[in-house]
Order: structure tokens, then sequence, then C-alpha cells
């Protein structure tokens, strides 16, 4: 019998493990995206500092420049290797897929990454010091090398939700998997966006200056990025939206909540009225007023965005053929993957994962709860956390329920049957149904297990007598 190299699952109780990708992920997309934005609008103040003899923007690009470094550059080089390492063991086979389409892409990444740093230390710490043509062209180059990272890891990003051609399932090969219609709506939705958080991040700066003349101009200037992209970008997110398959439609017709359309508009209004004040009142915006105003883009613009990007994908993890729980979904023949799901069918997953210790591979009285324990954090906990508090908490997900015969005829009904839109078909043997459904009520009510095993031996003495 063939066997299912599932890794050991790493869990992280109280949130979940989605949960502490999704905060590093998220944080991360602030300090990417405002370098990218700040590289860009260097580049353009340069070109007009040069041209129109106006220094003080020089002044204000290593201003700007020196904060990036420790914001972005430091804190994003810390977070970036955070996503690689949470997602590697939050989601093994899902990061294996992405690297087994995408090495040399990658590789390609963080050459331009490399030629990034570099270009920004060389930007920030040479104005002034060599020649305005040589200052320019440096300029030019860290806009362009910082612009190129986001590019491919886009295409990167755009694969995980859904490859980029159909073809790909069939033929493989990283150019079908890479370019589809949503790459470049998401890239110019994104660049749109990316001058917004530069103008709230770049207002963070100005706070300090002390000339009142120079930090109003410059806050006007930042301010005309941040509407401009802010405009642009809701706009865009109209094309993003439609290149988005049918079926994330549905997900999100039926799963997001419904203060989301309303919240989305929200923060997009209120970036618009934080923009105006920069222009208007340029004296309110403090270091404090602006350190608020970047965490409240974080917590209620990035993060209902990171959050909503992975609902919209379920129940894959990557490329619509990984499950989130790491079982190989389809055949893509492209790539010489099978499916492991009749395999599961087959034998269930006790007998098939190479991990599973040797005493839970059958269901006793006395294990039964570890079983269930065991199933739960390697099938179930990748989108559900198993406590009360975290990513979907399981426990309230099947309503404080401890009816184990109930539960388990919704895992028999829903889960292995694949008859859920956003969940995973996790076809499940009867006894294996019978574990998670008595770890799960034992979840809501702990004294469910000790229960059931007087139950069992009641049963087994009755059985002897007899
Ligand atoms: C791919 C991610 C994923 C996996 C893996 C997953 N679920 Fe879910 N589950 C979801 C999502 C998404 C929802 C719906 C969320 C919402 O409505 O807010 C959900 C909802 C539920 C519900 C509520 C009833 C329903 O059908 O909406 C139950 C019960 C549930 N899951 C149990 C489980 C169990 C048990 C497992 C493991 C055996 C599991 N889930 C694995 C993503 C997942």
């Amino acid at each position: 019998m063939d066997l299912i190299g599932l890794y050991p699952m790493w869990y992280e109780p109280g949130i979940g493990s989605g949960w502490v990708v999704g905060f590093i992920a998220t944080i991360h997309v602030l300090f990417s995206h405002t370098s990218v934005g700040a590289a860009i609008f260097f580049m353009i103040l340069a070109t007009i500092a040069y041209q129109q003899n106006k220094p003080e923007l020089l002044d204000f690009i290593k201003k700007y420049g020196l904060f990036l470094l420790v914001f972005s550059y430091i804190l994003g080089s810390i977070t970036g290797p955070g996503i690689w390492y949470s997602t590697t063991v939050a989601s093994p086979r899902g990061i294996s897929s992405l690297i087994h389409s995408f090495v040399w892409k990658w590789a390609t990444e963080w050459v331009f990454f490399v030629i990034e740093v570099i270009g920004v230390y060389m930007v920030t710490y040479l104005v002034g010091k060599v020649d305005q043509k040589t200052h320019l062209k440096l300029t030019i180059i860290l806009g362009l090398a910082s612009y190129t990272t986001m590019l491919i890891i886009l295409g990167i990003l755009s694969f995980m939700m859904w490859p980029g051609k159909e073809e790909w399932f069939s033929e493989g090969g990283y150019l079908l998997g890479f370019y589809g219609e949503n790459t470049f709506a998401q890239l110019a939705m994104r660049t749109a966006f990316m001058f917004s958080m530069t103008a709230v991040v770049g207002s963070i700066v100005t706070a300090g200056f002390k000339d009142q003349v120079f930090r109003a101009q410059m806050n006007r200037w930042l301010a005309l990025a941040g509407i401009g992209g802010t405009v642009v970008g809701g706009l865009l997110f109209y094309w993003y939206l439609n290149t988005l398959p049918e079926y994330a439609h549905l997900i999100m017709e039926n799963r997001l909540p419904a203060w989301f359309a309303p919240s989305l508009y929200s923060i997009l209004a209120a970036m618009l009225v934080y923009f105006l004040m920069m222009m208007v009142t340029p004296r309110a915006i403090t270091t404090w007023v602006a350190a608020t105003a970047t965490v409240a883009l974080v917590v209620f613009g990035l993060w209902p965005e990171e959050v909503a990007r992975e609902s919209i994908r379920k129940p894959y993890v990557s490329g619509q053929y990984v499950y989130s729980n790491q079982l190989i979904a389809r055949d893509v023949p492209g790539m010489g993957i099978k499916s492991e799901i009749p395999l599961v069918e087959a034998h269930g997953l006790l007998k098939t994962q190479v991990f599973m210790p040797e005493n839970l591979r059958t269901v006793t009285p006395d294990n039964i709860l570890q079983v269930g324990q065991a199933l739960s954090t390697q099938m179930c906990s990748n989108c559900h956390s198993l406590s009360k508090t975290g990513i979907r908490p399981i426990g309230n997900y099947i309503g404080k329920n401890t009816d184990i015969p109930a539960i388990k005829v919704y895992l028999k009904a829903a889960l292995t049957t694949g008859n859920t839109l956003y969940m995973p078909k996790i076809p499940l043997q009867d006894d294996e149904a019978e574990a998670i459904a008595l770890y799960l009520a034992n979840l809501n009510d702990p004294t469910q297990a000790a229960r059931h095993k007087a139950e069992k031996s009641a049963v087994a003495q009755a059985v002897i007598k007899e």
C-alpha cells in the first residue's frame, strides 16, 4: 500500500498556525509595499529635483530613506524570512508546491532584492556625495529593481490563488502557472495602493520636520500620491474582482461577513480624509497621529484584505490542488502529481500516514481521544484553532455541540463527501469520524471522553458476562 508523507503538524495553541502566518504576512505587506512605493516616489522626486533644481526634495529622499532603512528594510527582512519559516511549518506542502514550480523565479526575485537593498543605502547616503547624473541613475535603478521584486512575487501569489492558465494542470511549465489575468489585475491594484501606504508612512517622517514650510510642502506631495493611489486602487479593485474565478465569488458571497464591503469603503474614505488633513492642516499630523494612522491602516485595511484573500482560495492553500490540510486534492498530470484522496478513501488516514504514531493506527477505547486529537490537528487545525480563541475556533463551529453521534453524522455527511464549498473533502473511516467527534465533543465538555470510555467498558463487561 502507498503511504502519504504528511509532515508532522505545527500547531500554535491558542490561536492556530493560520493566524501566526497571517500576523507576519500582514505587517510584511506594509513594509514591502511601502518600500516599493517609496522607491518609485523617490525616482519621481529625484527627477524633479535635478530638472527643476529643487535640492530640498533630495533632503526629503534622504530623511525618508533613512527611516525606511529601519522600518521597511530591517523589519521587512525579519518578517520576510518569518513568512518562510511560518509557512514552511504551517503548510509544508503549500510552500513545496510553490518551490517546485517557481524556484528560479524566486532566485531571480532575490537578485533584484539584493539590488534594492544596496540601492536604498546608496540613494540615501550618496545624496550630494556623487554627481547628479549618477545619483539619478541610482534612484532609477532602485525604483525599477524594487518594482521587479513585486512583479515576480505577484505571479507566485496569484498562482497560490489560481494557476495562471487552465492548461497548467495538464501541461505544467512555469509560464502557464505564473501569468494569469489575475496577476496583472492584482499587480495594478497593489501598485496603486502602495502609494497610499507610502503616503501614510511618509507622514511619520514629515511629522519630525522642524521647517514648517518644508513639512507642509512634503505633506502635500505625499497626500497627492496617497489620494491618487487610493482612488485609482479603489477602481482597480473592481477589475481585480472581475478576474477572480467564479468559485471565489461564490465563496465571497456566502462566506465573507456582511460588514466586509461597508468596512472596505469606510477605510478607503478614512484614508482620503487623512490625506486631506495632511494637505490642509499639516501641523495636526504629529508623530503620534501618523503612527496611529499607520497602525489603523494595518488593522483595518491590510488584515481584512489578507484574511479575505486567504478565505477565498479555500479549501486550497495553493494552486487549487493542495488542500489547506496538505492532502493533494487532484491529479496534476503536468507536474506528475497524483491525488491522494482515493488512497485515503480506500484505507483511511490512520493507516496511510507515514508519521502517525504506531499506537494510534487502530482505534481503541483507550486511545480514541488521542486519535481524535491527532486527526483534528492534522486535518482541521490549518483552518480551525482547536481552542476557544484564534482562527475559526472549532468548538464554536460545531455550535458548542457535545453530542458525539450527531457530530459524527455531520462529519460523515459534510467532510467525507466533500459537500461544503470551503472545506476539503476528508474521507473519514467510521472509527476515524468517531474519534474526531469524541475529541470535538470533549473540547466543549471535558467530561465527554471519560463518560464515553466508561460506557464502552460497561458494554465490554456486559459482553463478557453474556
Ligand atoms: C481548508 C480549510 C478548512 C479545513 C481544513 C477544515 N475546515 Fe471547517 N470550515 C472552514 C471554513 C472556511 C468554514 C466556514 C467558515 C465560516 O462560515 O465562517 C468551516 C466551517 C466548519 C464548520 C461549521 C459548519 C459548516 O459547515 O459551515 C464545522 C463544524 C467545521 N468547519 C468542522 C471542521 C472539521 C471537524 C475539520 C477537520 C476534520 C475542518 N472543519 C477542516 C475551513 C476548513
